[in-house]
């Protein structure tokens, strides 16, 4: 009996310029480039595929759950099943596989395990098949899996391009510098809400964009945010990153609202840290901090290590202490023997 098995570990990453609306839905192609910054392991999924000729059927379980890999409701699973299709034809293999996931945060409430999750499936799975694929290579095939993946499968500052050409191949992720470029920016996340949300993103990625007005200026909007955002980092300048945060942030919830039906995921204590913060860098007299919001009302603040003990206490007042932190990452690993979900031919 063949067996091949993989584990690996993957973070989530937080866009400083965001990724909201698609050229294309099956590929997640999307319609302009984003940047972001990858988590550290404070926040982490780890995932171990196993490919057996003992197994009957592909299945997915993630936190010990199992997921319907044909559910078209669950856009994500079923991603997943085609990107393990793509990579056993790619490898020649025909054996089935069981995949095992689990995360260290709250799925499904803006924190992006789908990103980490995604990232650490294409480096378990291209792994256990032997696949030799570089960092590009992979950044392609976790953006099948859940377009923000593809920017967790780089460590540090990353572009992910969005390209031009029709099957994707340009539409790839870059890390721009390695996590110890600038060690000193982390990102306090506040937990406002665990609960799913109701719009899921990949919904919202289509009604955008079909319905808003607004929406036909943001993404010229974001690819300039994008080179300012590079810019910046480039000179160090956290003035500048922490403004086109919050002011890209800010479009992206625009477009969000003027959807129809609008997409609404702030709530009353997500405008709360908005208006915390923009006091909070009044008063110090230059941008110490800036908020971004993916799609939910969980809040992350970019800022310094220096000005880490302000930050929670100005948020400490709005989320009691529901605050994670966490600094700049390397990106996905694979793990070894020992750290395997999977064993004896089972999960464990
Ligand atoms: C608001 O990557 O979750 O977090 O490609 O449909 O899986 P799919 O969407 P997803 O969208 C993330 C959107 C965002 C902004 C961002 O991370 O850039």
């Amino acid at each position: 009996m063949v067996e091949r098995i993989a584990t690996a570990v993957g973070t989530p990453n937080i866009a400083l310029v965001k990724y909201w609306g698609k050229r294309d839905a099956s590929l997640n192609l999307p319609a302009n480039s984003s940047f972001s910054l990858t988590l550290d392991e404070n926040l982490r999924t780890t995932t171990s595929v196993m490919f057996s000729d003992s197994l009957a059927e592909d299945s997915l379980f993630v936190d010990g759950e199992k997921q319907d890999l044909n559910d078209s409701k669950n856009e994500k699973s079923a991603f997943a099943g085609k990107v393990v299709n793509i990579l056993r034809d790619m490898a020649g293999v025909r054996s089935k596989a069981l995949i095992a996931s689990r995360n260290t945060f709250p799925k499904s409430a803006g924190f992006a395990s789908s990103a980490s999750g995604g990232a650490a499936l294409a480096v378990a799975a291209s792994g256990a098949l032997g696949l030799n694929l570089d960092t590009r290579h992979l950044s392609v095939i976790a953006r099948q899996i859940s377009g923000s993946a593809c920017r967790s499968v780089c460590g540090g500052f990353v572009v992910w391009h969005a390209g031009e050409k029709d099957d994707g191949s340009d539409s790839y992720a870059e890390s721009i510098a390695p996590a110890s470029y600038w060690p000193e920016v982390i990102d306090i996340m506040a937990m406002i809400s665990s609960t799913k949300k109701k719009v899921s993103s990949s919904q919202g990625h289509a009604l955008t964009p079909k319905t808003s007005d607004l929406y036909k200026a943001r993404p010229a909007t974001a690819e300039e945010h994008v080179r300012m955002v590079v810019d910046a980092i480039a000179k160090k300048d956290f003035g500048a990153v922490a403004e086109v945060t919050m002011k890209d942030s800010n479009s992206m919830h625009a477009v969000m609202l003027d959807s129809f039906p609008p997409i609404i995921y702030l709530n009353d204590a997500s405008r709360a840290v908005i208006y915390a913060i923009h006091e909070l860098n009044e008063s110090e007299g230059s941008p110490i901090a800036a908020y971004t919001f993916d799609a939910g009302p969980n809040a992350h603040i970019i800022t310094l290590k220096q000005h880490k003990d302000k930050v929670i206490s100005t948020l400490r007042e709005i989320v009691g202490d529901n605050m994670l932190v966490a600094g700049i990452g390397d990106g996905p690993r694979l793990l070894g023997e020992n750290e395997s979900l999977i064993r004896d031919g089972a999960r464990l």
